[in-house]
């Protein structure tokens, strides 16, 4: 693996790539243990939309994760378990345990019959048990489709629906903070339109009482232990799926991206070494949840394959009060703190003695992933949590793309506030527009990007290779400075990013119609002190004198259980049309500027069908 320890290693390293990538990743992928060494490297092209790296290569991605490790050190801490409540007795995994815990697991799957290519769904808390379910999947070749906790019954019905798993693993409740979720009873519901899963494991995290459905439901830890603590690896192709993870579109329910094996496996690994600089001593964590990207590159795949030892924390930052993140990194000694700019903005809003009770002197490097930062947030993180030391890596990726793309590498290129700065070699970003701003593209294919949407090619081929023919597009608007740095501004399709979650507005606007007196509404996204954005709607109503507070807790029950709570909305505006083109497609962008009452950049209006509405939506 290339280690990129200073500026020039940085250009050189940039400027090999560009010129020879060939011969980069090739000596990149050598760093792997391989049961079949690849031949190949990249072939096939965005414009087929089918790319594939190391294709001849064959290897099984936990045996780098894991037993290479194990062979070195087996008493290595691959990481400690801090739970919701400060009070439970941490725990620790060595990677011989983690190895051993992965196999018995991975046994437990095969002895249901779970096999290569199966789709296993996790819907769970973050507890260990979620992160060696995934890598069982990996040990055995099936395909781990986690589903965060926080979405509701129908969304993971969807899911579950759309991949045809098998197998469900689950808890009986997961612990945040002070909240008791009840994930049992949601998979339950789910699960009376799911006919392809067969089995359920439930993780018993609280002992409380559950429904156990006889011939589908059982016990996880009791069927752990009773399997053998080996479990040989399945010897998989480069290209085989290695997991699927939905995520919102501008339109449609949202999509499955897939991941293949072995060019994510590189993609996580160098990206996590290199960004943020991770050295054998140091501890690592990152507050994702399994349940996104970030906590699928960062805290299963990226760190293990690159032997790093972490901290997985179960609970939420401000409980059992606003310094809670700011203990763990005293006691455990954290070195690398990664976390999204919704939990910073969030903190800062807290009494400064939270952070200034805590010595955080273990601290090297911040990470900042989901969102684009704003100045603010960056600077109180970098004073009052870097204590003015510790660079700040701010990260920009998406799930599509498996691993960062734009970052500064920790302490070797500069950190500069609001700007994703750089792009990692091998990543060629390019600006859609005449001058400094536009849509982002990427120029060439790297070995992390997803692959295929499971089940629907042709919708990946259009969301992502149809509008710039060649190039990959992002989603997002960007802006480049004179010295190639680059500062995202955000979503420039139908998503919203709340908190760093993404969310469709289609997806949204199709929950708010299911409300009895909306005929049609329309989803935006506007500012947010602590979520970056929030979620406001406007909708048609077939009855007047409506109370819009009313309607608004009607349509937020119905947003949390077909979507999550994470989709609520913060308004609704009761008006009497929506701005539509003759084509019948709603102009969002009025609708913005309405409510920022922004007459002046509200541009041409001479496309609307019925331009009345424009007044009335200026005077909300
Ligand atoms: C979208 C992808 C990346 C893993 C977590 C989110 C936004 C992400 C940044 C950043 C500005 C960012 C983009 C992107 N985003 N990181 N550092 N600065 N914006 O993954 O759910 O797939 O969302 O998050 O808008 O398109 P995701």
């Amino acid at each position: 693996m290339i280690h990129i320890k200073t500026l020039q290693d940085y250009e050189q390293s940039y400027s090999e790539c560009q010129s020879d990538s060939v011969k980069f990743w090739q000596r990149m992928a050598r760093d792997f243990d391989w049961i079949k060494t690849p031949q190949k490297t990249m072939e096939g092209s965005f414009e087929d939309g089918n790319v594939t790296w190391f294709a001849d290569g064959k290897l099984n991605i936990t045996v780098n994760a894991l037993d290479r490790h194990v062979q070195k050190d087996p008493e290595r801490i691959a990481f400690y378990f801090e739970a919701n409540d400060p009070q439970e007795a941490p725990k620790k995994f060595t990677y011989q345990q983690t190895l051993e815990k992965v196999c018995q697991f991975a046994n437990l799957l095969k002895s249901r019959g779970v096999k290569k290519g199966d789709v296993v769904c996790f819907y769970m808390s973050m507890v260990p048990e979620l992160l060696f379910g995934v890598l069982a999947c990996a040990r055995i070749g099936a395909v781990h489709s986690v589903v965060f906790g926080g979405f509701s019954s129908q969304a993971l019905a969807s899911r579950i629906q759309d991949c045809s798993a098998k197998v469900v693993v689950t808890n009986d409740e997961g612990l945040r903070g002070d909240k008791k979720i009840p994930l049992k009873k949601m998979a339950d519901e789910a699960l009376e339109t799911c006919p392809t899963v067969k089995t359920v494991f439930v993780l018993q995290r609280t002992q409380c009482e559950i429904l156990m459905q006889k011939d589908r439901d059982e016990f996880l830890t009791e069927n752990l232990q009773q399997q053998n603590k080996f479990c040989e690896p399945e010897v998989m192709d480069a290209e085989d799926p290695l997991f699927i993870l939905y995520t919102s579109g501008s339109t449609g329910k949202p999509k499955g991206l897939l991941h293949t094996i072995a060019g994510y496996m590189l993609w996580t690994s160098f990206t996590f070494q290199n960004v943020f600089q991770y050295k054998k001593e140091d501890l690592f964590w990152c507050t994702a949840d399994l349940g996104w990207i970030t906590g699928h590159s960062y805290m299963a795949y990226g760190p293990l394959l690159s032997g790093a030892t972490q901290v997985i924390f179960e609970g939420v930052p401000n409980w059992p009060d606003a310094g809670r993140f700011w203990q763990v990194i005293d006691k455990y000694q954290v070195t690398h703190f990664y976390t999204a700019p919704t939990a910073i903005r969030a903190l800062m809003a807290q009494d400064i003695s939270y952070v200034k009770k805590q010595s955080l002197n273990s601290l090297k490097v911040l990470g900042s992933v989901g969102e684009p930062i704003n100045d603010e947030a960056w600077q109180w993180y970098f004073e009052n949590v870097g204590q003015k030391r510790c660079p700040i890596v701010d990260t920009w990726w998406q799930t599509e793309t498996g691993g960062i793309m734009i970052s500064s590498l920790a302490g070797v290129t500069p950190s500069i506030s609001t700007f994703a700065t750089k792009p990692l070699p091998g990543v060629e970003p390019v600006l859609m527009s005449d001058g400094t701003e536009g849509p982002l593209c990427i120029r060439k294919p790297w070995p992390g990007m997803a692959r295929s949407i499971f089940g629907d090619h042709q919708r990946y081929l259009q969301t992502y290779f149809t509008a710039y023919p060649g190039f990959y597009f992002t989603g997002d608007g960007a802006r480049v400075d004179e010295k190639g740095n680059f500062r995202i501004i955000g979503r420039i399709d139908d998503v919203v990013n709340v908190s760093g979650h993404r969310i469709g507005t289609a997806e949204v606007e199709d929950a708010v119609n299911l409300h009895p007196a909306i005929v049609e509404s329309a989803v935006i996204g506007v500012p947010h002190d602590i979520k970056g954005q929030g979620i406001v709607a406007f909708a048609i109503c077939t009855q007047k004198n409506l109370v819009s507070e009313k309607v608004l807790a009607e349509v937020n029950a119905l947003i949390q259980k077909q979507i999550g709570a994470i989709a609520k909305l913060e308004a609704i505006y009761l008006v009497s049309g929506l701005p539509k083109t003759r084509s019948g497609k709603i102009m969002r962008r009025i609708l913005r500027k309405a409510l920022e009452k922004d007459r002046q950049s509200l541009g041409d209006i001479s496309t609307l069908v019925n331009p009345e509405v424009v007044e009335e939506l200026f005077k909300l």
